[in-house]
């Protein structure tokens, strides 16, 4: 049975279900999970062994695109599937830059967006919107989104990994769009994705079983796109250096590659798109 004891929020939680976000934190190295997300978290890395570096490659990219966005004077964020905002998420690097930075983060899970909430209590620049990060319209219109972001400046969105999640006939290149068009001049569009063009034959049976466990355990169902397909959703941006790369090449930190020795180097795309 799932005790609460080691999550520092909600003592009185009654915590059933593992949750995607709180497996995710896992991978990270953070503090925000349960036995319940560790045990599914453990049974997905058996399919996959180093879904973790992955997970960590990514928020890598994406604090790299942070700070690369900050150096371009962006000083608004809105960071869709979020995630927790914890473990080096968002506005924890604004912030080490620029305390006034404002970032409201996007999730549309009801148990992330609690915790999320209660990790954010008393931030008066970073706030949690439930909704659905592909339906752009739901975002603008969220109060936190309303009360933070002026969108009539230059703004970041981050999509790390929120297009894992969409179905093509949901039109994930429609969803970039939709942000695209309502963004003025001078913002950017961050975007990292799973793919395993790259990936030899071995590792890419392990992240078709890694699949079916996020299915099994946690009702979550992943897709990976093709480069061609990832590039294509940056039409009508100017793609900024280095262009489309994996993850990991993306800007390096050079000595800081988590993921130089692993397959799961090869499975995932990053890129950042300039609104002109
Ligand atoms: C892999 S985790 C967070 C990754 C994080 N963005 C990063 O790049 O490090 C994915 C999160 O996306 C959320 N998510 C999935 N689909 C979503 C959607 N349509 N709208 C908002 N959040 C979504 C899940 O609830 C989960 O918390």
């Amino acid at each position: 049975m799932t005790t609460t004891a080691d999550y520092p929020l909600h003592p009185d939680a009654e915590v059933q279900d593992a949750n995607i976000a709180r497996i995710y934190d896992y991978y990270l190295g953070g503090l925000y999970n349960f036995a319940i997300d560790r045990e599914k978290a453990e049974r997905i890395k058996s399919m996959l062994p180093s879904v973790d570096l992955l997970a960590r490659a990514n928020r890598d990219w994406l604090r790299r695109s942070v700070r690369y966005l900050m150096g371009e004077g962006i000083r608004q964020f809105i960071d869709l599937a979020s995630g927790l905002p914890t473990a080096g998420n968002t506005h924890e690097v604004a912030h080490a830059i620029d305390p006034r930075a404002r970032v409201v983060y996007v999730d549309n899970e009801p148990t992330a967006v609690r915790h999320g909430n209660d990790i954010l209590a008393g931030e008066p620049f970073a706030a949690m919107a439930g909704v659905d990060g592909k339906d752009a319209r739901q975002v603008w219109a969220h109060p936190a989104v309303q009360e933070l972001i002026d969108r009539d400046q230059p703004i970041g969105v981050v999509m790390g990994g929120l297009l894992v999640f969409v179905q093509d006939h949901e039109d994930p290149a429609g969803v970039v769009a939709a942000y695209r068009d309502a963004l003025v001049s001078g913002s950017f569009i961050a975007i990292s994705h799973l793919s395993v063009d790259t990936a030899d034959a071995q590792t890419c049976e392990q992240v078709d079983r890694m699949i079916a466990a996020y299915r099994a355990g946690v009702n979550a169902n992943l897709y990976t796109r093709d480069k061609a397909t990832f590039t294509s959703w940056f039409d009508g941006m100017q793609l900024v250096e280095p262009g489309v790369t994996l993850m990991a090449d993306w800007r390096p930190t050079p000595g800081q590659d988590v993921d130089a020795q692993t397959p799961s180097r090869q499975l995932g795309y990053g890129a950042t798109g300039r609104i002109v």
